[in-house]
């Protein structure tokens, strides 16, 4: 048990997929999972371990923003000795060649964040996935006959700009934004563990296009199922 988390060491798979929301964490679980346990309900950050074709599967919210699901994730790598972590979230797109409803995969995360150096006094603006995981995830997609674009995210501490978006961004070539992934893949490499993440193009900052709540929905569906197939390699 954590500040943060009721499950007993045994109650957690040694994968976890974690969405933003977690009841979007309820949602995969009872469609997709079988025999279910909810393992979770501290703050409401919904937890649930079942089985995905066989294998014992864990899916988790994050929150939203990079000091929640740094407190989660390394909880579950230390605490709970999780192996791997899928990231399945939504992004804004940076660039004009992104359309709405694209799923986007890490290849690398830029940030302006003092998570890595506050952690770990880590200088670096670019942490990375897990290559054997991005791999992984990108046999599924194929086998699933979807397209997924590899590219740098940048992980912002922000959602509502005053001044613009951070210009760091587009000149450190990163084609989408979120708030999240730096600090996971942070948490991996110090922990020794493994890490992706994939994301959905909720909304563009380049057309100003937005997606409504029901296609938000479908285009999660399509992403969840990439990383549940990912998550059996
Ligand atoms: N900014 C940050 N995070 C996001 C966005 C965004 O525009 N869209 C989806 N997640």
């Amino acid at each position: 048990m954590t500040p943060h988390n009721q499950a007993k060491k045994d109650e957690i798979a040694k994968i976890v997929l974690m969405p933003g929301d977690p009841l979007r964490a309820k949602y995969i679980a009872t469609h997709y999972l079988t025999d279910i346990h909810c393992f979770n309900t501290v703050r409401n950050m919904l937890g649930y371990t079942g089985l995905y074709q066989g294998q014992t599967l864990s899916i988790m919210g994050s929150g939203m923003g990079m000091p929640s699901i740094g407190i989660y994730s390394y909880e579950l790598y230390t605490q709970y000795d999780v192996d791997t972590i899928i990231r399945i979230g939504s992004c804004g797109a940076l660039i004009p060649s992104l359309d709405l409803f694209d799923v986007i995969l890490a290849d690398s995360a830029w940030s302006r964040s003092t998570y890595a150096q506050q952690q770990s006094h880590d200088a670096n603006r670019i942490q990375y996935p897990t290559l054997e995981i991005n791999q992984a995830l990108k046999k599924a997609a194929n086998e699933q006959n979807q397209w997924l674009h590899p590219c740098r995210f940048h992980s912002s501490d922000v959602f509502y700009y005053e001044a613009g978006i951070d210009s760091g961004a587009l000149a450190n070539q990163c084609a989408v934004v979120e708030m999240e992934s730096f600090a996971l893949f942070h948490n991996a490499k110090v922990t020794g563990k493994k890490a992706a993440c994939l994301c959905t193009v909720s909304d563009s900052l380049v057309t100003h296009q937005e997606t409504t709540a029901q296609q938000r929905e479908t285009a999660f569906d399509t992403m969840a199922q990439i990383a549940l197939g990912g998550s059996l390699y």
